[in-house]
């Protein structure tokens, strides 16, 4: 007889006192002054990532590896789809959005992670955005690709517009940076120690409440790592897994990296011989040889796996 147990996944430390202080939900502050009307006047207030390629050629390429180098297109799908099902799809829905801004305000429940920059985008734009997004989706419009890939988690998102913490706002121009405290020539930069934090990743990694009160799940990674990983004595941050360990700087590998997923879980098999009493088979035969298997699978990830 085999005998086969497989554990649910648990978390592989040991349990310690943490205290988790509970100081809010991030939230979107849209500050409405600037609206722009095209993807080009949009640049110009958030140059694409090519620009900072010039001087920062490594990071820049460890950034076309990831996927926030392409979080419209990779997700592509699935924002179709809240757009033909959701939006058109749901009576409710559908009132909201045909009312001024109500488009906008609806495709934000995604845009806020996937495209925050838009934040800035007119409901003209935005409208274009979306129509773009299903002719993509369905009919692999070229057009339709070569505005969307414009559209990302670029380095301004990260280095600007996400990087202080809420409801703080970023400064117009200024690149906040991990480290720098002296006058560059190059652009103005500012030190921002909140990059290095968790949190700075949670504002996408996580629940998301839009500004009408619904909560978005797209992902609700943090919240493991919240409630499982630190408040079981895990220390490291997501940067210390995801950038820092093994150089992977800017490609942000996760569930889609081999290594990555080989990291986060620990397979423990034991195997144990064993013989089975059989009374129904002749005298001699009614030993048999068994074995026992136990196989352990043990979650070294900060968070829960698989995530989304
Ligand atoms: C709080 C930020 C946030 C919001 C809001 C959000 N997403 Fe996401 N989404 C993410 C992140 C982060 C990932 C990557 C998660 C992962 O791989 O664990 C993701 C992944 C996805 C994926 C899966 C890509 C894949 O791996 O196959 C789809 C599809 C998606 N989102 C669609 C949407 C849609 C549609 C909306 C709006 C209704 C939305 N998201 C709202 C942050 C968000
Ligand atoms: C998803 C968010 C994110 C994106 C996108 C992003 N960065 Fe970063 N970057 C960070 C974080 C977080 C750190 C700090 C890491 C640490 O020190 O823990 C960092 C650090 C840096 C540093 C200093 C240290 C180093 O790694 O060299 C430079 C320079 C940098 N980024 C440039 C860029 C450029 C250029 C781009 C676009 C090609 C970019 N970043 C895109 C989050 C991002
Ligand atoms: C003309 C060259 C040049 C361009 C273009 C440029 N940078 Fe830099 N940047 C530098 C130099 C030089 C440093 C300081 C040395 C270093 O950290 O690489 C720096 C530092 C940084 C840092 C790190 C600050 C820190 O605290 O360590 C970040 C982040 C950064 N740049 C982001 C960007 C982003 C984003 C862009 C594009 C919008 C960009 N840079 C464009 C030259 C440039
Ligand atoms: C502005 C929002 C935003 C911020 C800030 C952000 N991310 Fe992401 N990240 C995303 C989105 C959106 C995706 C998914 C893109 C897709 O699949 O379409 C993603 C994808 C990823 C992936 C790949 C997921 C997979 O399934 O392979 C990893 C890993 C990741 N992010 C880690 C981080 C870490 C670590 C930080 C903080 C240093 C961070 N991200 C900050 C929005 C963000
Ligand atoms: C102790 C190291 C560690 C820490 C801390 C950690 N991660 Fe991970 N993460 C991993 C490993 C290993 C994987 C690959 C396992 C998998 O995806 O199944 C992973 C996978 C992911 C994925 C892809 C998950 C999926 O299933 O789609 C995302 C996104 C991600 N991490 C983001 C984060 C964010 C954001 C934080 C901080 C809130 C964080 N991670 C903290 C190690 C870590």
């Amino acid at each position: 007889m085999k005998r086969n147990r497989v554990r649910s996944l648990f978390f592989g430390f040991s349990v310690g006192l943490s205290l988790i202080i509970t100081t809010g939900l991030f939230s979107a502050t849209p500050q409405k002054d600037i609206l722009v009307d095209s993807i080009e006047d949009l640049e110009k207030l958030f140059p694409p990532s090519s620009n900072c390629a010039s001087c920062h050629a490594n990071v820049y390429e460890e950034w076309k590896k990831s996927l926030h180098h392409e979080s419209i297109l990779h997700s592509i799908g699935g924002l179709a789809n809240f757009i033909k099902f959701g939006i058109y799809g749901e009576e409710e829905r559908k009132a909201r959005a045909e009312k001024p801004g109500g488009l906008k305000a609806e495709m934000m429940k995604c845009f806020s992670c996937h495209a925050p920059q838009l934040e800035f985008a007119s409901d003209k734009f935005i409208r274009e955005i979306a129509d773009a997004i299903v002719a993509y989706a369905d009919r692999n419009d070229p057009k339709a690709k070569a505005l969307l890939e414009r559209l990302n988690v670029s380095c301004y998102v990260c280095h600007n517009l996400k990087a202080l913490h809420p409801p703080e706002r970023p400064s117009p121009k200024v690149i906040y940076g991990p480290n720098i405290t002296a006058k560059l020539p190059f652009h103005d930069t500012k030190r921002n120690p909140f990059l290095q934090n968790s949190n700075f990743c949670m504002q996408c990694h996580g629940v998301f409440i839009a500004p009408d009160g619904e909560p978005i799940m797209c992902n609700t990674l943090s919240q493991s790592y919240r409630d499982h990983y630190v408040a079981m004595g895990g220390q490291k941050t997501c940067q210390e897994c995801h950038m820092k360990a093994k150089n992977r700087g800017h490609t942000f590998p996760g569930a889609y990296n081999v290594e990555m997923l080989k990291e986060g879980i620990e397979i423990d098999v034991h195997i144990r011989k064993l013989t089975d009493l059989n009374p129904e088979l002749p005298k001699d035969q009614q030993w048999r040889p068994a074995l026992a298997l136990t196989i352990d699978l043990i979650n070294r990830a900060g968070h829960r796996i698989p995530d989304g």
